[in-house]
């Protein structure tokens, strides 16, 4: 049965056309004390309290009881299992989703094929941590004897936003160590503006990719190893100066390095075994099938408040659109529902300077989720900045949730000496609807592990969408018919010859660009 032809579904449904219209949070929260207590959690973990305010959404308790029963009659729970045993479920590739695995502290056994890989796992990752410690300190030497200063990721999609979100949030915590540099785009100026700043016998390549046969990243590589040899001279260096992340071996032997890997890690134990009412990342993604499939909603923006956190909405951005975006159900039809979201963020207060007038006063409804840490890394002027974004934060949430009223933006008009036609002409302007539905996630200070915990989230926020939607969430198939066009176009960029063999437009780019290549 489909989603939409589930009861669940349509009882929501239903309620949906006959009341929603109807859900005013300003009045919800006046008429109910102990609304945040209800619609709020908090996450234990070893580093401090992750909390969970969900209770400025348009939901009630009964709208509420139904997302968690809809979550639960389409088999968010089977599936949950049906992930950490490692059954193949992504089913278009024949792989079992095994990031839950890296994760997986108490080694609790995950099958493949009637093999448990936790240890497997487990050996990669100390060889990984080992390999980190000893480049970081400075006891792993380059091929002339020289500590490592410069450490360069090659890697591009998620092999790149995921590195680069890291280790851009974790700067307060790796103060020592090799400076890290991230080459993604094909785009010669990248690698080249890069390489420029190193020195070949100081310098290590991480060469990040799931499959090791991404054309930028192959071709990046191996403009490295160009660049390297040019220096080295000695073939037998790249083995030491090249290390992969990566799960295809054979094609990594190919290049002419060996295997090696890294992280820290939080273990999945909330979502694995939290009953579904109070389980963090169920609860981020009911709400997004509330907005996504009754309200419409289109987008749903991430709003970290900490520059560290930069990445994070392109990071998920990527993870949650190449796994969402799809519309060809389990059972290979289309769906007759919207699936994942535009998702979209850039951290605050720059973001409140830039695009939050349209989430306050635009025509179209914008979920976001805003992310603080309560602890700042710089208690810079007695936490002054810190204590002014805190209030930002709680500031925005709480005005797109109650808006000003014609009323209040009256009395504020008169106090400022306005009155007549001056006011009731600016009236208007003033006036904001509210009722725009937010989460706040605020976390004690962002460590590692913390960090690892909201990666943790979200990740498993998809995967219950996923779920919802009855999508492989896993593959990415729709990236590849650019990738194939790319290929034709390449070889018909050789020469000088006109191109006919696309549409007008293309074939009309095509030659302009060849005319005005050389
Ligand atoms: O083409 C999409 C994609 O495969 C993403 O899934 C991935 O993050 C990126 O390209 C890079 O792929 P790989 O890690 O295999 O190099």
């Amino acid at each position: 049965m489909g989603l939409t032809s589930d009861p669940n579904y349509k009882k929501l449904d239903a309620w949906y056309k006959s009341n929603a219209g109807k859900l005013n949070m300003r009045q919800m929260f006046d008429g109910d004390k102990e609304r945040f207590g209800k619609f709020s959690i908090t996450l234990k973990t070893d580093e401090g309290d992750i909390l969970l305010d969900y209770s400025k959404n348009l939901i009630n308790e009964e709208v509420m009881k139904m997302l968690i029963d809809l979550a639960k009659s389409r088999g968010v729970e089977t599936a949950r299992e049906k992930m950490f045993s490692g059954e193949k479920i992504n089913f278009t590739e024949g792989r079992a989703v095994l990031h839950v695995a890296l994760r997986n502290r108490a080694n609790a056994p995950v099958n493949v094929d009637g093999k448990d890989v936790m240890p497997e796992v487990k050996k990669v990752l100390e060889k990984m941590k080992g390999f980190c410690h000893k480049v970081r300190s400075g006891e792993w030497k380059g091929y002339t004897g020289k500590s490592i200063t410069d450490v360069v990721n090659i890697g591009i999609g998620g092999s790149d936003l995921g590195p680069l979100m890291v280790t851009e949030a974790l700067k307060p915590y790796s103060k020592e160590g090799p400076r890290v540099w991230f080459v993604s785009n094909i785009d010669g100026t990248h690698i080249a503006k890069t390489l420029a700043e190193l020195n070949a016998e100081t310098t290590l390549f991480v060469i990040a990719s799931k499959t090791f046969t991404t054309q930028e990243t192959i071709t990046n590589a191996e403009s490295a190893k160009e660049w390297f040899l040019n220096f080295a001279k000695d073939k037998s260096a790249v083995a030491k100066h090249f290390v992969a992340l990566s799960t295809n071996a054979p094609k990594v032997k190919d290049f002419g390095i060996d295997t090696e890997n890294m992280f820290e890690f939080w273990d999945d134990s909330h979502f694995r075994s939290a009953p579904l009412e109070s389980n963090a990342p169920v609860l981020l993604a009911m709400l997004g099938i509330w907005y996504i499939n009754f309200f419409q909603a289109e987008t749903h923006a991430l709003l970290p408040y900490d520059q560290y956190m930069h990445r994070f909405a392109a990071y998920f951005q990527q993870g949650d659109m190449e796994s969402n975006g799809k519309y060809i159900t389990n059972h290979g039809t289309r769906v007759d529902y919207h699936t994942g979201p535009i998702v979209w963020g850039e951290p605050g207060t720059n973001g409140q300077h830039a695009f939050y007038q349209l989430i306050h006063q635009g025509t179209r409804m914008v979920p976001a989720d805003f992310l603080i840490p309560a602890q700042t890394q710089h208690p810079i002027r007695d936490s002054l900045h810190h204590k002014i974004l805190i209030a930002n934060f709680l500031a925005q949430t709480e005005a797109l949730m109650r808006g000003k009223t014609t009323e209040e933006a009256k009395k504020e008009l008169e106090a400022s000496g306005l009155s007549g036609e001056a006011l009731d002409k600016l009236l208007p302007h003033k006036v904001f609807q509210g009722n725009k539905p937010t989460n706040s996630i605020v976390f004690k200070k962002l460590t590692p592990f913390t960090l690892g915990a909201l990666i943790a989230m979200y990740e498993h926020k998809i995967f219950v969408q996923g779920v919802m939607w009855e999508i492989n969430s896993f593959d990415q198939w729709g990236v590849e018919l650019g990738k194939q066009l790319a290929k034709k176009i390449e070889a018909e960029l050789k020469d000088t010859a006109e191109v006919t063999s696309h549409d007008s437009s293309t074939n009309g780019l095509i030659n302009f660009i060849k005319k005005n290549h050389a």
